[in-house]
This record gives C-alpha cells, structure tokens and sequence, in this order.
C-alpha cells in the first residue's frame, strides 16, 4: 500500500468544520505542560484550515486513562497553552467527547475558531475502536483530517474508526512531513544509506533491523543492544546487558546483512563502569571487557569510526541511544552523534525519546532535516509497517 495520501490542499475548508486528529499527548505536570513540540507541531494545520474559512474540532489523547475520567489527565490546561499559541484565535474546550454537549460545541464554533474536545480516553471506546464511538465523533465535523503521526499506529476509533466514515480524510501537513521523510529515506533514497540503531534490547528492535536489513547499506548498532550482538561474536562482554535468548536472532541478523551486502559495524571500545550508578568508578575499554565491568557508552575509538560513516553517508536515520544517555556520565556517545548530524550535509531522520532528547540537549534542532514527534509510531515506521492511522486515509 502507499503511503501517498490526500492533503489538506484537496479540500475547500471554507465553512466546513474539521476533525482535526492531533498528538498533543504532551508532559504536564500540576496543569502545567512541559514540552509542547507536539501542540506547536500541529499548528501548521491549524492555521491553514482556520485561514481557508474553516473552523476545528481538534481532538487528542492525553497519557493512558484507560476509559475513566482522571482529573490531571483532563485537556482544559492544553487548550489554555494552544489558546497562548494561536493569540489570535478562540480556542474553546468542551468537557466532552460526544453527546449533547460536545455535538453543541461544535455546532457553535464559528469560521477561524478551534474547539478542543476532552481526553479521547477517557471513552472505554477509543482504544477499542468501537464503531458507536465512531459515529458519534464523526458527527462533530464534514471532513477529517489526521494530524497524529504520534498515534498513528494505534487502530482507534479516532484515528480509524472515524477516517473510515468521515470523508474526505486526508493527511495533514505534520503527518505529511512525517510520511515525506520516510519517503526520502527509504522510497527514494540518496545512497549510501547509514542507519543509527541503539537502545538497551535486541528484542525491541529485531523487526526494525531486519525491515532496514533490506533497505540501507550499513547499519551502526550502540546502546545496550551491542553487548547481544558483540556476545553472539564470542566477544567477553564482562557483566554488561545480555539477552542470552536473543544471541541466535543477532547471529542471524549478521548473516542476513553478509548475505545483502549490507555492512553492520558494533562498538570497538567502551565507556565501562563497574557498577550501574553515574557515580560508578569507569574507564574506557577496547575488546574483550573484564568481569565485573559494565559497557555503559560507546568509547573514543567507536565514535570516530561511527562520525567517519556518517560523514560519508548521504542519508542518515537514527533511533536509540549509544549508551545509558539518562545519566550525565554515559552520554556522550549519543551526544557525539547528535553533534556529528549536526555538521553534516546529510539527508537525517530522527526519531526516539533518547535520540530527540539528545538533539535537543545539544542544541542542534535546525540542523536535522527532521525530527519525528513518533516514537512507537516512528519505530513502526521503521519496521516497515503501514500504520492503520495512515492506511484509513483517502489515496493521493
Ligand atoms: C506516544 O506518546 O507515543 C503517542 O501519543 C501514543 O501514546 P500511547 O503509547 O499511549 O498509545
């Protein structure tokens, strides 16, 4: 299936209203929200629609309430910040995701304004995806628009029950951009194709390695993960993270990638502490590591040969950290590859907790061609999977 979907530019917004399916499943803490790159990143959309005459049903998720009202889940303080955001906008927010008052609300709203409904989960029907719920969100509004590429890999009733019955059901620009970098990197790619893969599992990620197995010309492995696959080379990992039930799934991966031609390269040294606390006693290690030791970082010597690939690569993807990035100590391998995006003319795709937060630690945002606001989502995509949020949308 393509991923080419309709856009915004295939529909005259002008006195329609939009079910704006937006990510602003964002950290809030005391009603207060932490960071807001997700509202921000739908902005776009929301300008357009509001500019071409139309108004917004814009509804979200906001963390796992699991069908019940949970009062600090409630989206009253993120609709407060997107009214702070767009000044010059009525931003309305309804207690409500169907029914008499949220079908009210939405009848009211005028050209050029935003209503923001309440937390889709706290519906027992959203993550079911339950038909009735549905309709009843289907009602709000004359065309969908899916701007959650966050969300996008879970089959909800908003992200698919709703795009199945509402029509048209296009793409907005955020969810464009996620699908258009996905496009460039994998679709039509400028080779060679370098991708970054970390993180503490093999397990996580064997999907992704073996979809990008088929797709990119080297793959250069950090974080935890390493130590499964180093183990499975016969290499002493010392008492570093091991999955011994995965050490046959990380020698057939190897062979897969001999077998393409596609070059896999794991740490040659590394950061290791002899305990697993940031102010454990470390030292750098090249080969077999000693018991007792731990591999917490990528070494010197890795992130030289890691930078030289990725200086020569004309298209970058990255997911996962190269070491334990959350403490200060074993963070540089991540940070170095952040730095080394940072002055390369490459082609890069970003996308994960650690690997984004690593960018922005860095201060290097402008100088990656993008950053996905996914993170299940954006490892879904790297598995190669067509997400049911994206699948539900009408064909270009
Ligand atoms: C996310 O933060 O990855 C998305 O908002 C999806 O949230 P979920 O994992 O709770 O479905």
């Amino acid at each position: 299936m393509s991923l080419a979907k309709k856009n915004l530019t295939a529909v005259d917004f002008a006195h329609k209203r939009a079910f704006v399916r937006v990510d602003f499943n964002v950290p809030t803490k005391d009603g207060v929200i932490g960071d807001d790159t997700r509202i921000r990143a739908a902005l776009p959309t929301l300008q357009h629609i509001l500019q071409a005459g139309g108004c917004a049903v814009v509804a979200s998720h906001l963390g796992r309430p699991k069908g019940q009202v949970v009062e600090e889940l409630r989206m009253q303080p993120v609709a407060e910040h997107l009214q702070k955001l767009l000044p010059a906008v009525s931003v309305h927010a309804v207690a409500a995701i169907r029914g008499e008052e949220a079908e009210a609300a939405a009848k009211e709203l005028k050209s050029g304004e935003v209503l923001l409904l309440e937390n889709l989960r706290f519906d027992p029907g959203e993550t079911k995806n339950d038909p009735q719920l549905a309709a009843d969100l289907a009602k709000l509004a004359d065309v969908f628009v899916q701007d959650a590429f966050g969300t996008c890999h879970r089959a909800h009733a908003s992200t698919a029950g709703v795009p199945s019955l509402l029509k048209p059901a296009v793409a907005g620009c955020l969810l464009e951009k996620e699908i258009e970098a996905f496009r460039l990197a994998f679709e039509t790619p400028k080779h060679p194709v370098v991708a970054v893969i970390g993180g503490a599992k093999v397990s996580d990620k064997i999907m992704v390695l073996e979809s990008l197995l088929q797709k990119v010309d080297c793959v250069l492995i950090g974080g935890g993960m390493a130590y499964t696959f180093l183990a499975a080379q016969g290499i002493a990992i010392g008492s570093s993270l091991c999955e011994n039930d995965k050490l046959e799934v990380a020698k057939a991966v190897m062979t897969t990638a001999q077998e393409r031609g596609v070059e896999i390269l794991l740490p040659v040294d590394h950061l290791v502490a002899d305990a697993f606390a940031e102010d454990a006693n470390t030292q750098v290690i090249a080969g077999d590591l000693p018991d007792g030791w731990m591999g917490l970082d990528i070494g010197s010597q890795t992130i030289d040969l890691y930078a030289d690939k990725l200086r020569s690569a004309s298209t970058v993807v990255w997911n996962g950290p190269m070491g334990v990035f959350e403490m200060e100590a074993f963070s540089q391998g991540t940070s170095a590859i952040a730095q080394v995006l940072a002055t390369s003319s490459c082609l890069s795709v970003v996308g994960g907790g650690d690997s984004v937060a690593a960018i922005k630690k860095n201060q290097v945002e402008s100088k990656i061609s993008h950053i996905s606001t996914g993170g299940g989502a954006f490892l879904e995509m790297l598995e190669g999977k067509i997400l049911p949020g994206i699948a539900a949308l009408d064909p270009a």
